[in-house]
């Protein structure tokens, strides 16, 4: 629930991608958020109000005369519960008439009377968007300080193809969850490698492990939320990137190394979440083994790498943090880990507790000792060790 407690007004506008918007409100409702839905009168044309109070648990408003508010200020009331106001749709009447400053309804009067940020999700016909009246519109609202999310580039309702579709639901959400994270990695470049590696024995097999990628991601994500410019070494793994992530995909430990040794030097920090093969084979056959050729085929392992500790050894690198997955002695193993490849923190986790599924328990440790963190959901324990890692890096700047 990364939006316990935020109270959010989503604002509708007029446009088809208003029912998109009824998705949105569900979304920010399942992860905490308490949404309270304003519409103009145009958007009823497209969903009705009662679409939004069912999904909302609220009243919806429309009219700034609505007769259930007892001092008749819907608009200040509306909008100094909320912690943000996101329109989406926002359509180009909307954006000409809040660049402007009118207050000529009750959504329009809200966002003028606001004291808290205002995001917008602009939906509209390609030649709207690109019109320079929209796009002057567009550069007083971000010059104002409105956040302004997407809009894509596809087809559109009208059969029209080109930049003007509103982001999806799930992307607008992200955004508001991102949006209220603190940015405690502002301006910072995070280089994290994520998932397995997988070792090939010949072109179909191979040596790999449980690795699902799910940790390595979520700090991915949690580090982009905290306001880093993220890349992303990904093993093979069955996810999309987060968003605002740059992924990079690899497949074995060397491809892994040669990813990461690329970018080190310009990243300010680096976390090695991936489950990395200490070991490839060496005798990797070109072409498929064959059982009938007799005998067991041998398979001989070289050592591959360690990425961690090479890039702990560059002059001037970037600050490393490490993973540790081991089934027992936690805390010894962890450590030794910690002092045998030079870094400041590393994060242990049992293995049982760490592979694959969507929760783990991690104990960070330091040059302080062990910070052991609450079981949670890997998503959690992300933005806790992205709060770790900009601790220390503030005692140090
Ligand atoms: O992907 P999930 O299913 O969510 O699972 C998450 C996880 C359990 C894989 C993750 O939380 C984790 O613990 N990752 C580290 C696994 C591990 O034990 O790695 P290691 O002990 O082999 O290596 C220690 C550290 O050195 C790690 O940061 C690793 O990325 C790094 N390393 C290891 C070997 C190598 N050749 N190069 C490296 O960079």
């Amino acid at each position: 629930m990364e939006l316990n407690g935020k109270r959010v007004v989503v604002g509708v506008t007029g446009g088809i991608a208003a029912y998109k918007a009824a998705e949105l409100v569900r979304l920010l409702t399942k992860q905490g958020a308490d949404v309270q839905v304003a519409m103009t009168e145009g958007a009823t044309h497209f969903v009705t109000p009662t679409t939004f109070q069912a999904l909302s648990g609220k009243p919806v408003y429309v009219d700034q005369w609505d007769a259930r508010m007892p001092n008749a200020m819907a608009h200040i009331d509306l909008s100094r519960q909320a912690d943000l106001i996101v329109v989406a749709p926002a359509s180009a009447d909307f954006l000409a008439r809040i660049a402007h400053g009118q207050a000529d309804d009750l959504l329009a009067t809200m966002v003028l009377a606001r004291d808290c940020p205002l995001l917008v999700a602009p939906a509209m016909n390609r030649q709207m968007w690109e019109n320079p009246a929209t796009r002057r519109n567009v550069d007083q609202l971000r010059a104002d300080g409105i956040v302004v999310l997407g809009p894509a580039s596809g087809e559109q309702a009208c059969g029209e193809v080109g930049a003007g579709r509103m982001l999806e639901p799930e992307d607008i959400a992200e955004e508001i969850v991102a949006f209220c994270q603190p940015t405690v990695l502002a301006g910072r470049r995070v280089l994290i490698t994520a998932g397995p590696t997988f070792e090939a024995i010949d072109p179909v097999r191979g040596i790999t492990n449980l690795s699902s990628g799910r940790m390595g991601y979520a700090v991915a994500r949690a580090a982009r939320h905290a306001g880093a410019e993220v890349t992303l070494v990904s093993g093979p793994v069955g996810f999309a990137a987060p968003q605002g992530v740059d992924r990079v995909n690899v497949r074995s430990a060397l491809e892994m190394h040669a990813a990461v040794l690329a970018r080190a030097a310009a990243s300010d920090i680096f976390i090695a979440v991936a489950a990395v093969a200490d070991y490839r084979v060496a005798n990797a056959a070109e072409h498929k083994l064959k059982k009938e050729s007799g005998g067991i085929p041998a398979i001989e392992l070289i050592e591959n790498p360690d990425i961690l500790a090479e890039v702990a050894a560059l002059p001037d690198g970037p600050f490393c943090v490490g993973f540790a997955a081991e089934s027992r002695n936690l805390e010894e193993y962890a450590q030794r880990k910690r002092q045998r490849k030079n870094i400041p923190l590393i994060a242990g986790n049992l293995i049982q507790d760490g592979f694959g599924g969507d929760d783990n328990r991690l104990v960070l440790f330091d040059d302080a000792g062990a910070h052991p963190l609450a079981p949670a959901p890997k998503s959690a324990l992300a933005r806790q060790l992205v709060e770790h890692i900009a601790q220390l890096l503030t005692g140090k700047d």
